[in-house]
């Protein structure tokens, strides 16, 4: 009979602890441990097999199969692999079955949805509405985990969706649904089926704002990819990253908008900022930026008002780090003598995407001045170039291929870094500017 004991687990980590203690010791974070009952049983040790010659390893038998969801496969790199696990995550809400239900339609072959959160007619009617109502598309709606495997043991599908992995438990593990040692546990053995079987298994799992119920981090060991699926709840645009993959890169990102029937890829992002863009407005500057190995217009927008005296001035952003919009404000008053210290600034990117990209920098400098000056930028022109502390533009990556974006959406004339190559369109002139104040120059703004 296994023995049970007490310890204190991790919910971000899922470190255990023998004793509790206000901050975990392996990854400093503060009041996460939880009591948990461990059920010590004795290891079972797999049967050994044979080393082979690494010439003798077959590798087609790793070769990603097409999800045939264009901006899935891109950031899978193909597709997904046989015997895979895939862990999907991102906050409630964000569109995380809707995007499971269509893989699962458009996948091929049998496939199970395991719904361990909403009831089998709610999944039936989000089928509905996204036409993914098919004959090989099987449905089960169970939580505990012996009757999932036995399920998959049954159908023999050649994908399954488990939503979520924090909703499954296994009554063999004593702790309560939703634990740490519950959710690890019920990975560990969802992992160990999809090897055996040779199945590519997908679970999804809730992060939220304050930090799961049990960290999908706990996860992030035991399986082979980590998607992680993000968006501002209130804009249409989601972005699907892969923070960890081991069958390919992880640099990819993808990029869907949530419609009347579910997510439709975007294969041309830039048209989509830029859709509603007003030109000869002054506070706008648009950055060809890189997200991965994808280029983006993006518009960087900024409102300055004069500072209350004797009230530190306020600095409010949305998808810029705040951090680093202190920095410009910094470079811009030292380096380039505007007086930003008394004036409130508002900046933020257009369509809800989240940058943390260098390029972005003298974008967000030129936007600042544009609304300071009331003075807009010419509508042709874009800017790049990451703003050092010393009021210098520097090189950043990828410039080609950001330059051959600008081009490619009407753009004439570029500012950028002194060391930037020339352009290959002949159409588009590249300003390069080595100072700030060079930039600022080159924009009309000074
Ligand atoms: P959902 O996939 O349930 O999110 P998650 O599984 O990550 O919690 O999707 C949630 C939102 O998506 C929901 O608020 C409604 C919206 N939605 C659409 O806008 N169009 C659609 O076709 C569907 C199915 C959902
Ligand atoms: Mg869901």
């Amino acid at each position: 009979m296994a023995k049970s004991r007490i310890e204190h687990v991790c919910g971000d980590c899922g470190a255990t602890h023998t004793k509790w203690a206000g901050q975990c010791s392996s990854c400093g974070q503060w009041n996460t441990l939880v009591e948990e009952v461990a059920v010590a049983s004795a290891p079972t040790i797999p049967a050994a097999g044979p080393a082979s010659r690494i010439g003798d390893v077959d590798p087609l038998t790793s070769r990603p199969r097409a999800t045939c969801i264009g901006e899935l496969d891109r950031v899978l790199g193909g597709g997904l692999v046989a015997g895979s696990v895939t862990l999907l995550g991102g906050e409630p809400g964000i569109g995380k079955s809707t995007l499971l239900l269509q893989l699962l339609a458009a996948f091929g072959g049998t496939a199970l949805y395991v719904t361990a959160e909403e009831s089998a007619q709610q999944v039936r009617l989000r089928a509905e509405r996204l036409d993914a109502v098919r004959p090989d598309l099987w449905l089960l709606a169970e939580t505990a985990l012996p009757h999932i495997l036995a399920s998959i043991d049954d159908t023999k599908p050649d994908i399954v969706v488990i939503d979520s992995v924090q909703t499954v438990h296994d009554p063999a593990l004593g702790s309560p649904p939703g634990s740490v040692v519950q959710v690890r546990g019920c990975a560990q053995q969802l992992v160990n089926r999809a090897k055996q079987r040779g199945v590519p298994v997908v679970l999804v799992g809730h992060v939220t704002k304050e930090g799961s119920l049990a960290g999908p981090r706990v996860l992030e060991h035991l399986v082979d990819t980590v998607l992680s699926f993000e968006g501002e709840r209130h804009h249409a645009l989601r972005l699907l990253r892969a923070t960890k993959h081991r069958f390919g890169p992880t640099n990819e990102l993808g990029l869907f908008e949530m419609v009347g029937h579910g997510l439709e890829g975007v294969p041309d992002p830039s048209e989509l900022f830029l859709g509603d863009r007003r030109t000869g407005i002054p506070g706008s500057a648009v950055a060809p930026t890189i997200d991965g190995q994808r280029p983006l217009l993006v518009e960087v927008q900024a409102l300055t008002t004069p500072a209350p005296p004797n009230v530190p001035a306020r600095r409010t952003t949305q998808g810029i780090d705040s951090n680093r919009l202190a920095l410009l404000l910094a470079v811009l008053q030292q380096r380039a003598r505007i007086p930003t210290s008394q004036t409130d600034v508002y900046a933020s990117t257009v369509g809800g995407v989240r940058l943390a990209e260098p390029g972005l920098d003298l974008a967000a400098c030129l936007a600042i001045v544009s609304a300071m000056n009331d003075r807009p930028l010419p509508a042709d022109m874009a800017v790049f170039g990451e703003v050092g502390l010393g009021g210098e533009i520097r090189q950043v990556a990828h410039t080609p291929r950001r330059l051959a974006e600008a081009a490619r959406l009407g753009f004439r004339r570029v500012i950028g870094p002194r060391s930037a190559p020339d352009p290959d369109d002949a159409h588009l002139h590249l300003l390069r500017a080595a100072t700030l104040p060079e930039a600022l120059a080159a924009a009309g703004l000074t």
